[in-house]
C-alpha cells in the first residue's frame, strides 16, 4: 500500500519513510499540545524491532500521515503496551477509536491479553479517551531527566561499591538478583537479559561489595538519549546505600563518556526510589498513565469490548 492511499495500514514493520513521518506526526503534535510523545512512543525503537513483533497503525488522510498507534511488546508475550497519537487537526473524528480497534485485533491474533494504553497525564483528551474505551488505570510512571547540577558531591564509604561491565557468564547471578528484586522468575529474567545483552544498544553491570555480587544496572542508548534500567539490589542488602553508589557510579561514568541527556522512569507510588532517584540528582519532567485493557481467552469484536 503506498503513502498516497487514505485510511488505516497495519504494515508488518515500518519502513525509513514512515518512521520519519511518525516523527514529523509527533512533532506536530509537540508544537500543538506543548508536551513531548518522544519517549512515550519510543521513537528509536521504531526501526530496529525484531522482525514478527508487533505491528503498528498508520491512518493517512491525502497522503498525510495524521494518525499512529504504535504497540510495543516487552519480554512477556501475553502484554502489550500501545501508545496512540491524532494530529491535532483530526482529532475527535473517530481516528483513535479506530486505531485502537485495529491494536485490539492485532493483540487478540498474537494472544494477548493485557494491553496497556500510554497515556500522558498532560494530556487533555487522554483521560476521556481512556474512559471512552472502558480502561483500567493501571498504575503511573514519572520520568525523570538527570539535572547535572544536582548531582552530589563525590563522598567515600567504607564499604565500596565495584561496578564492572557484565559478561554472559554472570547472566545466572545477575537473573537471581533481579528476579529476587523484582519477584520474578529467574529463568525468565535469564532469558530477558541475555536478548538485552546481544543488543549494542544496552550495557550490563554487575555491581559487587567485597567480591560479592550484590546488584545490576544497565544502560539503553534510544534516539541520543540514555534510559537507566534494570536497576536492582539483592533485597536483603537494600537500604545500606549500595543503590546509591551504583546510580552515582553508572551516571558519572556516563557524563564522562559524553552522554548529555540520562533518564530514568519509576512507578508513582514507589516513594523510597523516587527519593533516592532525587537525591542523586534526577527530576521528574513528566508523568504517564498506563490504562489497562484486559482482553479475554476467546477473541471478541473490539466494538464489544469497549466503546461504551
Ligand atoms: C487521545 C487521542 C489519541 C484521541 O484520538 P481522537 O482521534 O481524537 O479520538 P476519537 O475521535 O476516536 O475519540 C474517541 C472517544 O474518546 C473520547 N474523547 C476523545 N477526545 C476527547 C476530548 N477532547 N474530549 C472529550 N472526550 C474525548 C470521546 O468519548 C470520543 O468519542 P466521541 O467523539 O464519540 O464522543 C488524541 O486526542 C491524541 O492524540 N492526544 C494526544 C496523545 C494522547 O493523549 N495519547 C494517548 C492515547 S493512548
Amino acid at each position: 500500500m503506498s503513502t498516497d492511499d487514505d485510511g488505516m495500514m497495519v504494515p508488518a514493520g515500518l519502513s525509513k519513510q514512515q518512521v520519519s513521518q511518525v516523527r514529523a506526526l509527533a512533532g506536530f503534535c509537540e508544537a500543538r499540545d506543548e508536551y513531548s510523545m518522544e519517549a512515550r512512543l519510543d521513537l528509536g525503537t521504531l526501526e530496529t524491532r525484531p522482525e514478527g513483533s508487533v505491528s503498528d497503525v498508520l491512518w493517512y488522510e491525502s497522503g498525510q500521515l495524521v494518525g499512529f498507534a504504535g504497540m510495543y511488546s516487552c519480554d512477556d508475550p501475553s502484554e502489550v503496551e500501545a501508545s496512540i497519537l491524532v494530529h491535532p487537526d483530526f482529532r475527535r473524528r473517530g481516528i483513535g477509536r479506530w486505531m485502537a480497534r485495529a491494536v485490539v485485533r492485532e493483540c487478540q491474533k498474537r494472544g494477548v491479553r493485557r494491553l496497556l494504553f500510554v497515556m500522558p497525564q498532560e494530556s487533555r483528551e487522554g483521560a476521556d479517551f481512556a474512559r471512552a474505551m472502558g480502561t483500567q488505570h493501571s498504575h503511573s510512571e514519572y520520568t525523570m531527566d538527570l539535572d547535572v547540577t544536582r548531582i552530589p558531591s563525590f563522598e567515600t564509604t567504607p564499604d565500596p561499591v565495584e561496578l564492572r561491565l557484565a559478561g554472559a557468564e554472570d547472566v545466572p547471578v545477575m537473573a537471581a538478583i533481579v528476579a529476587s528484586a523484582f519477584a520474578e522468575s529467574a529463568q525468565e529474567e535469564e532469558r530477558v537479559l541475555v536478548r538485552l545483552m546481544k543488543d549494542p544498544a544496552h550495557t550490563t553491570y554487575l555491581a559487587a561489595q567485597d567480591g560479592r555480587p550484590v546488584g545490576v544496572i544497565q544502560s539503553a542508548v534510544n534516539d541520543g538519549r540514555v534510559f537507566i534500567i534494570h536497576f536492582a539490589v539483592r533485597p536483603e542488602m537494600q537500604g545500606q546505600g549500595i543503590g546509591r553508589q551504583m546510580l552515582l557510579a553508572i551516571v558519572r561514568g556516563l557524563l564522562n563518556s559524553g552522554s548529555q541527556r540520562i533518564t530514568i522512569e519509576v512507578e508513582t507510588e514507589n516513594q523510597n526510589t523516587l527519593s533516592l532517584y532525587q537525591r542523586c540528582g534526577f527530576v521528574m519532567v513528566s508523568t504517564t498513565d498506563y490504562e489497562l485493557l484486559e482482553l479475554p481467552r476467546i477473541p471478541m469484536a473490539p466494538e464489544l469490548l469497549f466503546d461504551r
